[in-house]
């Protein structure tokens, strides 16, 4: 495989507030063209090679937005999931969904384990939606599995605690992308992101297109990752 196109991508998907209100449109009709974005960019993530997409679609600490938006959200999740599954499972996609489903409505549950039981056996690409997800809360999650498990101190390493992550199949991000020009990382992938190469785009989720998608991986391909190592071309021999 081409070790210049990153494997794993994740998108903290922003700037769907900004869209609407440029247009003086309430949140949610920058939400529901954030959407359109997301169908676009699965598509590119296939023609270009990218095996999985990791997106940040609702944090942890996006219940504390005003009501109506977070009701707006989760109707637009559960009609997407909905709307969306037979098509993904038509092209192969696996779809996971990653975050603490049990603060979440009984009926979105279901169809989120519906989507993930349906298309478990996709191998054509794979979508993980990270849904009332946070980084923080997903290692405390995993501290919890391991006292849960009875894993002793001395036994506690990496290993163990990435096994206990949300989706212990997935290999590490290799390129987190965050759009709408803001400079952080808001809890998403904390744990996996440990040498992820970081790129933001000035361009807003709901305008994000194939376009945008190869201007990151052009960038990309010309990352030099390091892990900490000193690459051998610029050891110097004396
Ligand atoms: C990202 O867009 C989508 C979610 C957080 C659900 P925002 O809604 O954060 O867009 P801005 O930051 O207000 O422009
Ligand atoms: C991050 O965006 C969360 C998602 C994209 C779902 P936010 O818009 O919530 O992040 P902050 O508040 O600007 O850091
Ligand atoms: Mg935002």
């Amino acid at each position: 495989m081409d070790s210049q196109v990153p494997r794993h991508i994740g998108i903290i998907m922003d700037g769907n507030g900004r869209w609407a209100r440029r247009q003086s449109r309430p949140a949610s009709f920058g939400h529901r063209a954030g959407v359109r974005a997301i169908k676009r960019v699965l598509q590119a993530c296939e023609d270009l090679g990218v095996h999985a997409l990791s997106i940040y679609a609702f944090s942890t600490e996006n219940w504390a937005r005003p009501r109506a938006e977070v009701r707006a959200l989760m109707r637009l999740f559960h009609e997407t999931m909905q709307r969306e599954v037979d098509e993904m499972h038509r092209r192969g996609v696996r779809i996971l969904v990653s975050g603490r489903r049990d603060e979440l409505s009984p009926k979105m549950r279901h169809r989120i384990e519906e989507a993930m039981a349906r298309t478990a056996n996709n191998k054509n690409g794979i979508l993980n939606v990270c849904l009332n997800y946070g980084g923080r809360a997903e290692i405390v999650d995993a501290a919890r599995r391991l006292i849960r498990d009875g894993v002793p101190p001395e036994r506690v390493d990496e290993a163990a605690i990435s096994q206990r992550m949300y989706q212990p199949d997935l290999p590490d991000p290799d390129l987190i992308i965050r759009t709408a020009g803001e400079h952080r990382v808001s809890n998403f992938l904390l744990w996996q992101g440990a040498y992820a190469e970081m790129l933001v785009s000035e361009t807003l989720w709901p305008d994000f297109g194939e376009d945008d998608l190869r201007t990151a991986l052009t960038e990309y391909a010309t990352r030099v990752r390091r892990f900490g190592a000193r690459p051998a071309h610029e050891v110097m021999v004396s």
